[in-house]
C-alpha cells in the first residue's frame, strides 16, 4: 500500500513576511494531517527560514533545484546537495517542465542531478511530462519514456526506490486547465507499467505524483485514480487552507 505525498512547489514566490503568514498557517493545520506524506518546497533563499518558521514535523522541506556539483567550489550562483542536505531538505524536485523549459536543463543533466541527490541522501522529486504540442501529435509516451531513460540509465531502477516521479503535463502547469482524472491516470499507468518491465516490486512501490492546476477543488477525483499517489503542487500551495485540503484529499 503506497502513502500518498503531496508537496508543494512554491516556484519563485514569498518574502519573509508572506513565508511567516503561510507556515503559520501551515502549523495552525498540521494536526489534521494523517495517512499523507506532506512537504514544502519553498524557494532556495527562504528554505532556512521557512525551517525555523515550521513548528511541526509533520511537513518536511525541499528544495526546487540543485547544482550537479555535489558539494564546493566555484559554481558563482548554485546550490549543492550536500548544501541543501545540511540545511535540513529531504527532497528534492528535479527536471521541473520550467527548468527544463527555461533554463534548458536537459534529460542527462536531469539525470546526473537525480544522481547527485540520491548519493547525498536526498530523495529526488522527478518531473515529467509532455507539451501540448508533443500530446497532440501523439509522441507523449516518447518523450515521458526518453525523460525515464536518461535517469534509468544512469542510476538503474533499483535506486528508484527512492525516487518520487511527478507527473506534470506541460499544459496543465498554471493554466486552470487540468489533466482529467482519467487522462492523468492513463499516464501513471503507462509510467508504473513502463518501470514493471524492469522491476515489478518498485513499480508497485513508488510514489508517482499529478501535478497540474490542482486545487480542493478537483484534487480528490484525482487522488482517487488508482495509480495517483499525491500531487506536486503550485499555485494553490501558497495557500495554507488549499494546500491543507488538498493534502487531506489524498489521505487514504
Ligand atoms: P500549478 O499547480 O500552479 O499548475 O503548478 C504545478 C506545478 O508546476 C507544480 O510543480
Amino acid at each position: 500500500m503506497r502513502k500518498p505525498f503531496v508537496a508543494g512547489n512554491w516556484k519563485m514566490h514569498g518574502s519573509k513576511a508572506f513565508v511567516l503568514n503561510l507556515v503559520t498557517g501551515l502549523n495552525s493545520k498540521s494536526g489534521e494531517l494523517k495517512g499523507v506524506d506532506v512537504a514544502i518546497c519553498p524557494p532556495s533563499l527562504y528554505i532556512d527560514y521557512t525551517l525555523r518558521s515550521l513548528s511541526t514535523d509533520t511537513i518536511s522541506i525541499g528544495a526546487q533545484n540543485m547544482a550537479e556539483e555535489p558539494h564546493q567550489g566555484a559554481f558563482t550562483g548554485e546550490g549543492s546537495a550536500s548544501m541543501l542536505k545540511d540545511l535540513g531538505c529531504r527532497y528534492v524536485i528535479l527536471g521541473h517542465s520550467e527548468r527544463r523549459a527555461i533554463y534548458g536543463e536537459t534529460n542527462a543533466e536531469v539525470a546526473n542531478k537525480v544522481r547527485v541527490a540520491l548519493e547525498a541522501g536526498i530523495t529526488p522529486i522527478l518531473c515529467v511530462g509532455e507539451t501540448l504540442q508533443e500530446r497532440e501529435s501523439g509522441v507523449m509516451e516518447s518523450v515521458i519514456s526518453e525523460q525515464l531513460d536518461a535517469v534509468l540509465s544512469l542510476v538503474g531502477i533499483a535506486a528508484f526506490k527512492a525516487v518520487v516521479i511527478a507527473y506534470e503535463p506541460v499544459w496543465a502547469i498554471g493554466t486552470g486547465v487540468t489533466a482529467s482524472p482519467a487522462q492523468a491516470q492513463d499516464v501513471h499507468a503507462f509510467i508504473r507499467a513502463k518501470l514493471a518491465q524492469l522491476d515489478a516490486v518498485v513499480a508497485e512501490n513508488i510514489i508517482i505524483q499529478y501535478g497540474g492546476s490542482v486545487k480542493p477543488g478537483n484534487a480528490k477525483e484525482l487522488f482517487g485514480q488508482p495509480d495517483i499517489d499525491g500531487g506536486l503542487i503550485g499555485g494553490a500551495s501558497l495557500d495554507a487552507d488549499d494546500f491543507i485540503a488538498i493534502c487531506k484529499a489524498a489521505e487514504v
